[in-house]
């Protein structure tokens, strides 16, 4: 079985082909670099980007595979939750690509995509305990099945990689701030500045970031002789130390919910195995070294996609396209893109759109 997908959903335009073998046949991707100038994604300049170069993406892709277009068993498009400009241009290339080889579309949620990528690298058997972090999400979830999941905690606030984005750019780093704010951190004392761990004591599995980033903002104030943070006088070394303080900070957050999340898990599910983390945020070397000791201290196997298939990419969605596939889970040609789609809201027995409602 072999299944084409298509990732448009924020500033990454990408294409992959892959097959139940767990094999990568084909695949392109192109990060928009329109974007940096304004330090955040810009959703118009991004659509417009996506339109440009989505025929080529694709093309490339299947060249790269040295496949027949014909060969495609199925073709899958992120078509939510993200920026709707973009979405829409990935879920109209990928129905018509689909209605001219007379093929199934496949409609996958992109946190889905995220959610199962792991599956394609790691022997990952379900049910399994998930921390997805990203630009737009902070979850733990507990994966049971394709399409079906159940939410131990969530950010109130910020995403993980948003509070990692906002404190590079209050440090002046460029856009996307987490991987330099990481680069950074490398040179940095962590215990230089103590941070706050918001929740830590809520009993639960919710997770903020907003008051860590504020207490990382009067930090930054406090080198300012007039409280503007454009005018902070701060040394590299005062940046580099800032950086590693906040990412303790923040790991310890991760970890310290997961800990709780770990006890519901195995208290609910004892056949699971794995402990996963997936989407941009597990880029992060540091964070993953943190999770690779929390497992093992639990008895769990630590699971993450290779780094390059944390960010955003067409291999993901591809495979999580092929899992619905082969579930039997296909969508109608008049499947709605969708800006907004809970991951815990599938009903993916019920028979339709990709398992939910258009
Ligand atoms: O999954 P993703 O590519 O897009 C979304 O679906 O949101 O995640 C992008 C996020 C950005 O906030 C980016 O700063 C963050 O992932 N990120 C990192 C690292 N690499 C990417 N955050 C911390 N450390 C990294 N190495
Ligand atoms: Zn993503």
């Amino acid at each position: 079985m072999i299944v084409l997908g298509i990732e448009s959903s924020c500033d990454e335009t990408a294409c992959a082909i892959v097959n139940d073998k767990r094999e990568i046949l084909g695949q392109s991707l192109l990060s928009q670099e329109e974007h940096h100038a304004f330090g955040g994604v810009v959703p118009e300049i991004a659509a417009r980007a996506h339109l440009e170069h989505i025929d080529e993406i694709i093309s490339r892709a299947v060249l790269n595979a040295g496949i027949e277009l014909e060969n495609i068993d199925a073709v899958a498009a992120a078509s939510g939750p993200g920026l709707i400009g973009g979405v829409v241009v990935g879920v109209m290339a990928a129905k018509a690509l689909a209605l001219s080889l007379n093929k199934p579309f496949v409609a996958v949620n992109h946190l889905e995509g995220h959610a199962l990528c792991a599956r394609l690298s790691n022997d990952v058997a379900y049910p399994y305990l998930l921390l997805l972090v990203s630009g737009g999400h902070c979850q733990i979830l507990v994966v049971k099945d394709v399409g079906e999941y159940e939410r131990l905690g969530t950010t109130i606030d910020d995403a993980a990689g948003e509070a990692f984005d906002k404190v590079a750019k209050m440090l002046g780093l460029s856009y996307p701030g987490g991987p330099l704010l990481e680069k950074a951190a490398l040179s940095g004392n962590e215990t230089r500045f103590v941070l706050p761990r918001p929740l830590i004591g809520s009993g639960d599995c919710n997770l903020s970031f907003s008051g860590l980033k504020t207490a990382v903002r009067k930090i930054i104030e406090s080198y300012s002789t007039d409280g503007d943070i454009t005018h902070a006088e701060l040394e590299p070394q005062d940046i580099n130390d800032i950086c590693a303080s906040f990412q303790y900070a923040a790991t310890d957050c991760l970890v310290k919910k997961l800990q709780k999340a770990i006890e519901i898990f195995k208290a609910k599910y004892p056949e699971g195995k794995h402990l996963v983390v997936s989407g941009g945020v597990a880029a992060n070397t540091y964070l993953r070294s943190a999770l690779q000791k929390l497992a093992d201290k639990s008895q769990l196997i630590f699971a993450a996609p290779p780094i390059k298939y944390c960010t955003d990419n067409g291999v993901m969605i591809a495979w999580a396209g092929l899992e619905r596939f082969q579930k039997g889970y296909t969508s109608p040609l008049d499947f709605k893109p969708r800006p907004r789609w809970p991951l815990d809201e599938f009903a993916p027995k019920a028979a339709g759109a990709g398992g939910v409602k258009a």
